[in-house]
């Protein structure tokens, strides 16, 4: 079997790798050939990896190649994980700094940011399934690539269901609770629905019993996981559900915008000095065995325990759990759904598909975040109960505004993009909305053509 990892330079993939390694059944990956623009970026990642195969003593690691051709790369794939950047860290910076001037959320894939990005990176996701439909047919393509449900959609076009979206962090959020009621998470029926970053645990069903009504009572459950401690336990009751964590920058929008304002430097913008350090440091050409995966460890780990540092600083909440640190969200969901279709091993995964009717407020072409039962025909929606009229505001005004972003990256027209920035629910103003597109058309060549 061989996989294919666009993005193959990013700082992800070892994640992906280090779960292949730990794979030994039959139909396994047995090679894998990573894609980058970035020949630097490639060259860390490909010692990382090295170093990965060493530590594990595996005498049949899988084989890694790397390609800066993309036709090269998709030949013969038998799956595609696309999780590419467009514009890099700096894009990502230029996201969140123009919203946060207008004092609008800022953020990779929740509002003015996450157009700004859509709007840059639908374009190359359309190219790229072009190109997996010609090169690679048969390929399934798995999109990590942000915004993940937008663009998942944008390939759907293309692809119909031969491309699958995913998301870790309703693993995250599954996982959390059912450590919580004290079972192990694959016990536990996940009853959660929406769009990616933008979805609701409305029911956890463990052997038949729904225990979210119990947890939900218990307001020092509730605040011991990270969801809970953001939204609070009096407003999860109201709610009467958990949300997704990215559903704190909507909740509780003026304190997240009003926390990112006054932070020292955005995330992108953090991350981007920290991962420039990374590639030097695991790029340099003499160094010691072990010396790159150990870079790669420790940029890891900071990275991960200041994952939305300003959230939980606008909420109170202090430091982030040692148990949402632990990886195994990411990675796994990817494992787990090629596995699925590779050897028809059936498996419930929270996957972004196309609707098919299971949301009645949405198209049938809508892509939303859901539970799936996969096989080796891919991932099948399974019905789930309508969400109340609060959801289905937020749900459709959002899927209305990915709309408008897809029909603004193929028109290339300024009033379809303010249409997009305006119409979202955290942008509050036509003038804003202008103002924004003004501004990312000055901060992105890419979107130069807008002004
Ligand atoms: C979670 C989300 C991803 C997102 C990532 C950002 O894992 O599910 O969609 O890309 O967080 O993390 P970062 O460290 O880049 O801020
Ligand atoms: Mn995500």
């Amino acid at each position: 079997m061989r996989l294919t990892i666009l993005g193959g330079g990013g700082f992800r993939v070892p994640l992906v790798y280090g779960a292949l390694l730990g794979d030994h059944a039959e139909g396994r990956v047995s090679h894998v050939t990573l894609y980058d623009e970035d020949p630097a970026r490639l060259g860390a990642m490909a010692r990382v990896l090295a170093d990965q195969a060493a530590a594990s003593g595996v005498p049949d690691a899988p084989a890694v190649t790397a390609t800066a051709d993309l036709d090269e790369a998709l030949r013969g794939a038998d799956f595609v994980f696309s999780a590419i950047r467009v514009g890099g860290l700096e894009g990502r910076a230029a996201d969140e700094r123009v919203a946060l001037a207008e004092g609008v959320l800022g953020q990779e894939t929740v509002g003015a940011g996450g157009i700004a990005y859509g709007l840059r990176t639908v374009p190359v996701a359309r190219e790229i399934a072009r190109r997996v439909a010609r090169t690679a047919p048969e390929a399934w393509v798995i999109n990590f690539t942000n915004p993940a449900g937008l663009v998942t959609e944008a390939m759907a076009e293309e692809l119909g269901d031969r491309v699958i979206g995913i998301c870790d962090s309703p693993v995250g959020l599954g996982r959390r609770l059912a450590r919580l009621l004290g079972a192990r998470p694959e016990e536990a029926w996940i009853d959660y629905v929406g769009l990616n970053h933008l979805g609701w645990v409305r029911g956890l069903r463990i052997a038949g019993r729904d225990e979210l009504p119990r947890l939900l009572a218990d307001t020092a459950a509730l605040e011991s996981f990270e969801e809970g401690r953001l939204f609070g336990a009096e407003w999860l009751r109201s709610l009467g559900a958990i949300p997704n964590e990215y559903l704190h920058y909507y909740y509780f929008n003026r304190d997240t915008v009003r926390a990112y304002t006054q932070a020292e430097q955005t995330r992108g913008a953090f991350l981007r000095d920290q991962q420039r350090g990374f590639y030097a440091e695991a790029g340099r050409a003499e160094q010691p065995p072990g010396a790159a995966l150990a870079a790669w460890d420790r940029t890891r780990a900071e990275r991960e325990a200041t994952y939305m540092a300003e959230n939980r600083e606008a909420a109170g909440t202090g430091e982030r759990d040692a148990s949402d640190l632990e990886s195994g969200g990411y990675e796994k969901v990817a494992l787990a759904l090629m596995r699925a279709i590779a050897r028809d091993e059936r498996a419930t995964l929270i996957l972004n598909v196309r609707n098919r009717g299971v949301l009645s407020v949405l198209d049938a072409r809508a892509v939303i975040e859901v539970p799936c039962l996969v096989d080796a025909n891919g991932a099948h929606p399974v019905a789930v109960d309508p969400l109340p009229l609060h959801a289905v505001g937020l749900v459709t005004s959002v899927k209305a505004v990915e709309r408008e972003v897809l029909a603004a990256a193929a028109s290339g027209s300024r009033a379809d993009a303010v249409k997009a920035f305006a119409l979202h629910p955290l942008v509050d103003s036509v003038a804003v909305a202008r103002r924004l597109v003004e501004g990312y058309a000055a901060a992105h060549p890419g979107l130069a053509h807008l002004r």
